[in-house]
Parts: C-alpha cells; structure tokens; sequence
C-alpha cells in the first residue's frame, strides 16, 4: 500500500474522515506526472495542468498494461529508451472528442463565404483552384462535414482542384479518418440535406454503421502532422479550421501557432477557431469577423 495511504492515516486525529485516495494499480508519483507532463509539452505543445492527473493515470494505464510493466517509473524509462513508444504516448494523452457539423454557425459561414462564391465565380471555367486545412481534424467529422459543404454546393467539384487537408499528430485518429467509417448515430445531428453523403453499411442497432460517401472521401487527404513542427507543404488556404485544439496549448505556444496559421492563409481568407479559443491579443494581419471567425487582412 502507498506511503501515502498510510502517513495520512496516522497523522489525522482519529475523529476527522479522510478521504483516502482509492489505491492504485500501478505505482504513480509526483515525479512521474511531472516528467510526463513535460515530455508532453515539449514533443506535441500540449499542456497537462495539475487537474489532469488521473487522466494521465488512467490513458496511460492501458499502455502499462499492454507492455507488462508494473510503474509509472519504468513506462518513463521505457519511453525514454523506445523512440517507438513516442506514438503510442502522444496518441494516448490527446484528447479527440469531435462530432460531425460541430459548432454549425462555422458551416453556415464557410457555405455562405467560401463555397458559394467559388461556384458563382467560376463562370463555367474549369480547374479552379480552392484548399481547405482540417488541422488537428481528430477523426474526420470536421473535414468531412468541410467536404460535404462544397459537395453540395460545387455540384461539378470534379472538374475544379478542390482539396481539403486534414491533419492530426495521432495516428489512431488518422487511421479511422481514412477509414471514414462512423457509428449511424454520428450522423444524428447532421442536417438532413446533407445526409445523401452518408451510405448505410452492415450491421443492425447499435452495430450499425455509415460510411462516407466516395466522391466526398475523395476530396480529403489526411496526414499525420504535429503542428510544432515543420509543416511541409508550401501552398496556401482558402480557410483553415483549428477548431479545439488550441486550447490544450499554453499562451506562448498558442500565439506562435496563430502567427504561422495566418501565413497559411491567403488575402481574404479565414480562419475558424473553437468556442472556447478566442484569441487574446493583438494578433497582427488578422480580423475578428464574427464569433470564433477571423478573417486574414489583405
Ligand atoms: C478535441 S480534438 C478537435 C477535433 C476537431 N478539430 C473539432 O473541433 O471537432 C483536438 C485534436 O487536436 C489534436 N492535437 C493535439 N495536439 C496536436 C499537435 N501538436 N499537432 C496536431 N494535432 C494535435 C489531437 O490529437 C486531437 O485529435
């Protein structure tokens, strides 16, 4: 039993109730999630407060398992001496919650700024050129809910060089992004005019599933990618979404990223940012246009 356990209960008068800490499975010291935490920080930027030491415990349990290790000591140690085991960390501690059509006023804005403008002025030519950047796209329902927008609203999307990037640093997520395969009440809240681009596959209840439609599928590329790091591509966007993510960043590491994101958007372009997000500061060349939306400044 820990040390701690024990120490408590002999320090405390005996009347007072202590609100033991439940034991646990696997050793896990102040040292340990301290060391994680910057590990964290210093490889994909995110930041692990204090409150987020049973989360840490409990996503990196399972990792303890699987390799058979007994403390938190040892996983550090393992970590250390497996450049491997980077991924497996890094996709353990992020946190991936997304959903389809997700903070729906970004979508609305994006048809009514992006899309529609693009087909009107596209006057009939052809090859027309317009990117989009899903970065930190999680398991796909951001880009895909980008995709069915210009779908529906680009009806010859194929004969123009439409192309949405999606990009996250963990793997799992990527892969099942790939996949674009999605339980059927994932498609819940979707609006019904766009439900076309979801095709039932098997299964029954709650074995049932949908999957992207193709053509939809075909305009979303997705590559793993920290975003601090070097971002190896050289083209500009149309819009970018880095939606929820930011807010597992610290300030510095915050206003860097929106300082290289607004150079990755082109004159008159936008960027989308989660709810919770909204910049702080003078964030020179770009806009605040409407909530969460920034505009980049000719
Ligand atoms: C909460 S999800 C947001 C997904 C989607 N953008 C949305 O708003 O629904 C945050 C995503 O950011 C990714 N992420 C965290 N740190 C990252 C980094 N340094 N580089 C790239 N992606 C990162 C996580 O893996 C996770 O999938």
């Amino acid at each position: 039993m820990s040390r701690n356990i024990s120490g408590a209960a002999t320090a405390i008068a005996v009347s007072e109730p202590v609100a033991a800490e439940p034991p646990r499975e696997f050793a896990f010291s102040d040292a340990d999630f301290r060391s994680l935490a910057q590990f964290a920080h210093e490889q994909a930027g995110i930041a692990l407060a204090d409150s987020k030491r049973n989360l840490v415990y409990s996503r990196l349990s399972r990792r303890l398992r699987a390799l058979g290790l007994t403390s938190f000591r040892q996983y550090r140690e393992h970590l250390a001496a497996d450049p491997a085991e980077l991924e497996s960390f890094i996709n353990a501690i992020s946190t991936n919650l997304t959903k389809f059509f997700r903070e729906a006023h970004h979508f609305d804005h994006f048809r009514t700024h992006v899309a529609l403008p693009f087909t009107q002025s596209t006057h009939g030519a052809v090859g027309r050129r317009l990117r989009v950047w899903s970065a930190g796209c999680s398991t796909g329902e951001e880009p895909y809910t980008i995709a069915v927008v210009l779908k529906r609203e680009i009806r010859d999307v194929d004969r123009h060089d439409v192309k949405i990037l999606a990009t996250d640093i963990d793997t799992d997520v990527v892969g099942k992004g790939i996949r674009g395969e999605y339980q059927a009440n994932s498609i819940d809240e979707v609006p019904k005019t766009y439900r076309e681009f979801f095709r039932p596959i098997d299964g029954k209840h709650e074995n049932a599933s949908v999957k992207v439609d193709e053509a939809v599928q075909k305009l979303v590329t997705f590559r793993r990618l920290n975003l601090m790091e070097t971002w190896p591509f050289h083209g500009i966007f149309d819009a970018i979404f880095c939606r929820n993510v930011m807010i597992y960043f610290d300030a510095a590491t915050k206003t860097t990223l929106v300082e290289r994101l607004t150079q990755k958007i082109k004159p008159g372009g936008w960027l989308y940012i989660g709810h919770s997000e909204s910049l702080i500061g003078a964030h020179p060349g770009l806009r605040l246009v409407g909530r969460t939306i920034y505009r980049r400044e000719a």
